[in-house]
């Protein structure tokens, strides 16, 4: 009687259960906690093809939110020492601010990610012209890069935690680029820790460039500037540039520059002595021990406490504080974003690799897999 009056009373849990998680929420069946670890949103419309945002949620207290749209992580949500959680990277609270306006914000770049000297490349013998849309550059992919792209998504909750695969088709030819590619990037927001993985997969029909990264625009306070962030970066050297952002060729010691952040120091303290145009961080570093996956950098903001600690299986990352930010841009709730109001730590291989043969090369071709990953992980400082 009443093994059956349990049975009846967790039939009509379950059944209550069923009535207000919608279809469209996946996973948290097999999690301990009520709470659901993944839900889907309608984000309105680009061009007539419906977007969506996808939540995944930790039991540490992060949120990150991922569009369908440019494969973009629109919001991220962490706690800092007081326990406040807070979005730490800048973003829009519309998809179509995200058309209009982005510079990149939370964006996943390719084909090609940073710039390509005059748009050209030799590969097999035969030159490619790309869409130049930088000065006389290619960058981020091009006109039309995967950030702009709508990518098809598939939720799971998986042992290591709530996760969304988005995946895109790139056709023969698009931005001047040989090769049809079949890519994919994961978000996974880690179980036990305040981690986001990002992981990206790539084949092709046709020897073709690829070198996709993450290009989330961070502030551990969530608004002002970046300038006493405190970074500490991974990195005995970097690749200076001309004055169109192409790399010369040389891998250089950051000894002795503004560059060397080898020890501690404020984001703000050398950015005078950069010498760009405009003045900042705009830089490729090149990461100790480039081979297997490890550290590249991390930054803490002191009056939150919050740290960000990037690791990455790339060789080298662009470390960017916004300089070209105009002071000017309304984002999520309102807030208007300084310039140099964030920074981005994009894990990659080093701009201009397919015309620099000093680097490493970024060709995939038929019957290979293109695999990165890197981990976004929070913590407070002491
Ligand atoms: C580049 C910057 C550029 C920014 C937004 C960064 O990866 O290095 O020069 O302004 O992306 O496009």
């Amino acid at each position: 009687m009443k093994s059956n009056y349990h049975t009846v009373a967790a039939c009509l849990t379950l059944f209550a259960l069923a009535a207000i998680i919608p279809a469209h929420t996946a996973g948290g069946a097999d999690n301990p906690t009520p709470k659901k670890k993944i839900t889907m949103q309608n984000w309105g419309e680009v061009e007539g093809q419906p977007v969506s945002v996808y939540t995944l949620t930790n039991n540490s207290g992060m949120t990150a939110k991922i569009a369908t749209y440019g494969a973009i992580l629109t919001e991220l949500h962490v706690p800092d020492k007081i326990g406040a959680i807070g979005d730490v990277v800048l973003g829009f609270d519309t998809v179509g601010e995200y058309v209009k306006n982005s510079p990149y914000f939370g964006a996943t770049v390719g084909r090609v990610a940073n710039r390509i000297a005059k748009g050209r490349f030799t590969l097999d013998g035969k030159e490619y012209t790309l869409a130049v849309n930088n000065d006389v550059n290619h960058l981020h992919g091009g006109v039309k890069g995967w950030d702009k792209k709508i990518w098809t998504a598939e939720a799971r909750d998986t042992p290591a935690g709530a996760s969304v695969t988005l995946r895109l088709v790139s056709p023969d030819g698009e931005e001047g680029y040989p090769g049809t590619v079949q890519a994919s990037v994961t978000y996974t927001v880690l179980r036990d820790s305040n981690t986001l993985r990002i992981e990206y997969e790539a084949t092709t029909d046709k020897a073709t460039p690829i070198n996709l990264t993450n290009h989330s625009y961070f502030n551990l306070k969530g608004d002002g500037d970046v300038y006493v962030h405190e970074a500490t970066l991974n990195a005995d050297s970097y690749t200076p540039t001309d004055a169109t952002q192409i790399p010369t060729g040389t891998i250089a010691p950051v000894a002795g520059t503004p560059f060397d952040f080898r020890t501690t120091h404020p984001i703000g303290a050398r950015i005078r002595d950069t010498g760009g145009d405009p003045l900042g961080y705009d830089h490729n570093f090149v990461r100790n021990s480039p081979e297997t996956f490890g550290l590249a950098a991390r930054v803490s903001e002191p009056f939150t406490g919050r740290v960000l600690t990037m690791s990455t299986s790339e060789p080298g990352f662009q470390f960017y504080t916004g300089n070209f930010m105009d002071g000017k841009t309304v984002g999520k709730r309102g807030v208007v974003y300084a310039t140099r109001g964030a920074f981005c730590l994009e894990a990659q291989h080093f701009p201009d690799a397919v015309n620099q043969s000093a680097f490493a090369p970024i060709i995939l071709r038929p019957g290979e897999t293109y695999r990165q990953r890197t981990e976004y992980i929070f913590s407070l400082s002491k």
